[in-house]
């Protein structure tokens, strides 16, 4: 594929049509010198990778898998992939949905459904890897938690997506290593959790309910349980919407 609008934005992009997972293929290429915002994109992969250690389904021409490099030193890692999740809702409104939302930590959701998901991971040389998996048409087995680009009548395939959301990753990382406390600010702006009843699942299992209450200066999700605790990582649902 040949991808003109996205070529123009990623410093060096590679288009596979089908690999086990974009992230992996970019972590395989790190000792091959990677430019900052050097992308994998691929029709489908066969071992896309989830959150929390779940397997994520991308069938070929129905969603967009992609990995960018964040070049090190990273200065807060926490934020990374909740900004990306800001970049994302952005690229959607540019799109032509306007009410895209980041479910904490950063799902991305319209109208209560997820249309898009980010999992990132350290490198060894300390840099970052960020995954974007986003449905572009409707999936056969989608769960009825998920919505597409296609239900939401955007025609965008994979290059213009791609794009917009690269000239978004672009634009909230802009300050690195720093990051500007504007796009945190934009980020708790854009956060449906905040101000929610949740239901938080911790990676041990333990479950947590209370009010939402802030995503604090780490990127942190604060609930109150009534005591406040600060999540790190969890599974969170709304518990109304
Ligand atoms: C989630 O569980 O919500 C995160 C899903 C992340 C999926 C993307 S698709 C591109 C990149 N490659 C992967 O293997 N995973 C991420």
């Amino acid at each position: 594929m040949q991808l003109p609008k996205s070529r123009a934005v990623f410093s060096d992009l590679v288009w596979l049509e089908s690999v086990d997972s974009t992230n992996l293929e970019l972590q395989r290429r790190v000792g091959e010198d990677l430019p900052d915002l050097a992308a994998v994109i691929a029709g489908t992969q066969t071992k896309g990778q989830g959150r929390l250690g779940r397997a994520w389904e991308s069938p070929a021409g129905s969603s967009l898998s992609l990995s960018v490099f964040l070049k090190g030193p990273i200065s807060e890692p926490g934020w990374l992939s909740l900004l990306a999740a800001l970049a994302v809702t952005r690229a959607l409104a540019s799109l032509g949905v306007s009410k895209a939302g980041v479910k904490w930590p950063n799902d991305v959701l319209v109208d209560g459904k997820k249309i898009s998901g980010i999992l990132s991971s350290l490198t060894a040389d300390g840099s970052v890897v960020l995954g974007i998996g986003l449905n572009i048409q409707r999936q056969s087995k989608q769960l009825d938690t998920a919505i597409s680009l296609e239900e939401l009548g955007i025609a965008g395939g994979i290059d213009e997506v791609a794009a917009a959301i690269g000239g978004n990753l672009l634009e909230v990382f802009s300050a690195r290593p720093a990051l500007k406390d504007s796009q945190k600010s934009s980020f708790r702006a854009a956060c449906l959790t905040i101000g929610q009843e949740v239901r938080a699942e911790l990676p041990g299992g333990e479950i947590v309910t209370g009010l939402a209450a802030s995503v604090n200066d780490s990127g942190q999700l604060v609930i109150l349980t009534p005591e406040p605790m600060s999540l790190s990582a969890a599974d969170v649902w709304h518990l109304r919407s």
